[in-house]
């Protein structure tokens, strides 16, 4: 491996992508320089950002909601991702551009070009080395979120349904950079799937 390596970990609520993040962190760290982080909120101004996009109880416009999740990227990709990639770490990241294709994208019906040259704007072109798609039905990923539930998550059977259905598609049209994985299967079952598609690139 002669550069870091970026890892995006994605897919709808409760399907399972930051309890496979901890463990592939757990692996990797015993070999390699690992970093954990997160879209929206890893640090400092992100977790202001955060703090609106998750807990502001007015309404906030589908248009206003993408520029605040793109400026948290901006920020996070030119303060932590880059540098930390560019320095050789390798970078394990819950959520990123595809959260934005997915949820506002398909979710909110924002036209997905638009969405596509705002992502590539906010993240000076960087693209990840893979991407793990973590798929499960609505009803498990509702069951798993449970009742307490956060602005976003509060969108609707209906909005969730078009979130996974534009996973789908992402992962379909970018097969070589985009993994899809079965997460109604076992901790282990899964954590097995998503090593065979890290050890490649190591
Ligand atoms: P978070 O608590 O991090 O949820 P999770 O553990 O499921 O990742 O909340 C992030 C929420 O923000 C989640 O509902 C997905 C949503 N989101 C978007 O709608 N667009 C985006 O670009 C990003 C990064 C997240």
């Amino acid at each position: 491996m002669k550069n870091g390596l970026f890892i995006t970990f994605e897919g709808v609520d409760g399907c399972g992508k930051s309890t496979q993040l901890e463990l592939v962190a757990e692996f990797l760290s015993k070999n390699y320089e690992v970093i954990k982080t997160k879209e929206p909120g890893a640090k400092g101004l992100g977790e202001k950002l955060r703090e609106i996009l998750l807990n502001y109880d007015g309404e906030i416009a589908p248009r206003c909601e993408s520029f605040l999740f793109l400026a948290d990227r901006a920020q996070h990709i030119s303060q932590i991702v880059k540098p930390a990639v560019n320095s050789g770490k390798i970078v394990l990241c819950d959520r990123h551009t595809d959260s934005t294709v997915a949820y506002q994208g398909y979710g909110r019906n924002i036209n997905l070009d638009e969405i596509n040259y705002l992502n590539n704007l906010a993240t000076e072109g960087m693209k990840p080395d893979l991407t793990l798609v973590f798929d499960v039905d609505i009803k498990t990923s509702m069951e798993r979120v449970g009742k307490n539930k956060d602005r976003m998550e509060s969108g609707g059977v209906e909005f969730f349904e078009r979130v996974r259905n534009g996973y789908l598609e992402i992962a379909k049209h970018d097969s070589k950079r985009v993994k899809l994985i079965d997460s109604t299967k076992s901790i282990d079952e899964v954590f097995k799937e998503v090593l065979s598609y890290i050890t490649p690139l190591l």
